[in-house]
């Protein structure tokens, strides 16, 4: 309700959905500099929304013929430009989301009200079109969404899916979540998303990915939303260390503006994150979840591993008042246990709680002194 009276109040009489398009003008769109942002957050991937369920494509497809952004609005390839850019950067890889469904596409209209017997929708548009991306973008993710509660043999996934991973040309690289027809989520996939903004708190024994959004209330841009809307860099980094030593990858996602810019928070927010991880990446990056996820004794406390430098990460948010840090889950050894702050260089004493754990003495540092601001790791090797 509140939608439709804005749009009474705000826009000509009459005034259709697909009447958006041609404001949708992307005049500050700057792929370059996108990815210089993007690669600045930390990310190791990208993953762009090639269409969402109105069926609006970001490229100009042969199978949305005057619905995308070469034929209307910008008059651009917008998922050609992003992927040329942030294959530039490096380490960085090019992701696709696409939506199997369309809101209000006449054809997958019908074929629901056919109990999805018929399958005109997926034959003549969602599957050609996804071979298209696939072999013109080449995306090493790709990000399958939109079910229409329609079955994955209605979406032929798994025919498609056959081809993309034993023929397509990203054969050899490419990562699939679980969104490829009812009932698939959180069973089947490549890695695991189960539902938006996932983050379990406990270990996983799949892959998984937590797809959240900076704006608490949205994926796409809002222009009424306010300072409070937006997550904190402290809980971003709470909910990156959490999914992380749970086992999961986190997507974090942006909304940019009609006219093709990162708005100033989001980009604040991705390279506060990059800065966190510059310092404290060997916690996260290719680490492994470990025997304990959180810890017992001390809340905000998150573990990971890398199991082959026998050294635990013990990631934590809240700096002590006490200046001293009690960990329930590791025990430590005299003469081989070696404890040290991510960026700080001398060796950190601690005390042996036996198989109660370890008691950590943080050292006394000044505002300036802190490798970051907004959690902090300790590296511990030689414990048990
Ligand atoms: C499903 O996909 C496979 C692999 O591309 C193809 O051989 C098959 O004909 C497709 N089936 C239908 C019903 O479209
Ligand atoms: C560990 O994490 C879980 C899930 O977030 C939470 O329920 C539990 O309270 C945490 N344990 C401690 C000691 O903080």
């Amino acid at each position: 309700k509140p939608y439709v009276e804005f749009m009474k109040k705000n826009y000509p009489p009459g005034f259709t959905y697909e009447d958006f398009a041609p404001l949708f003008s992307a005049e500050f769109f700057d792929a370059n500099q996108w990815a210089e942002i993007l690669q600045a957050s930390g990310a190791k991937y990208v993953v762009l929304t090639s269409k969402h369920h109105e069926g609006f494509t970001m490229w100009g497809s042969k199978y949305s013929w005057n619905w995308n952004a070469v034929d209307v609005g910008p008059a651009r390839d917008l998922v050609g430009e992003l992927a040329e850019a942030v294959r530039k950067k490096k380490d960085l890889r090019f992701g696709l989301y696409h939506s199997l469904f369309e809101w209000f596409n006449p054809l997958f209209l019908e074929d629901a009200s056919n109990s999805f017997k018929t399958s005109k929708f997926p034959t003549m548009k969602t599957l050609p079109e996804l071979y298209e991306i696939v072999s013109k973008y080449q995306p090493e993710v790709l990000w399958s969404d939109g079910d229409g509660n329609a079955p994955d043999a209605y979406w032929n996934s798994t025919g498609f899916l056959a081809w993309l991973y034993s023929e397509s040309p990203v054969r050899k690289t490419v990562v699939t979540n679980d969104r490829w027809g009812r009932n698939c989520i959180c069973k089947h996939g490549g890695y695991y998303t189960c539902s938006d903004r996932y983050n379990p708190g406990h270990l996983l024994n799949h892959k998984w990915e937590n797809c959240m959004t900076i704006d608490k209330r949205s994926w796409g841009y809002r222009r009424n939303a306010v300072f409070s809307d937006y997550l904190t860099i402290e809980e971003l980094v709470q909910t990156l260390v959490e999914t992380v030593s749970c086992g999961g990858n986190l997507l974090m996602n942006i909304g940019p503006t009609h006219d093709g810019r990162i708005s100033i928070i989001f980009e604040e927010r991705l390279r506060q994150m990059g800065q966190w991880l510059n310092v404290n990446g060997e916690a996260i990056y290719k680490t492994k979840a470990w025997k304990a996820q959180n810890d017992t004794v001390t809340p905000g406390v998150w573990y990971t591993a890398r199991p082959e430098e026998a050294a635990v990460y013990a990631i934590f948010l809240h700096w002590p008042t006490t200046g001293y840090l009690t960990l329930g889950e590791p025990s430590a050894s005299a003469g081989t246990s070696k404890v040290t702050l991510i960026g700080y260089s001398d060796p950190l004493k601690w005390l042996s709680l036996g198989s109660k754990g370890m008691v950590v003495i943080l050292p006394q540092l000044t505002l300036s002194q802190l490798p970051c601001q907004w959690g902090w790791a300790l590296r511990l090797t030689g414990i048990n």
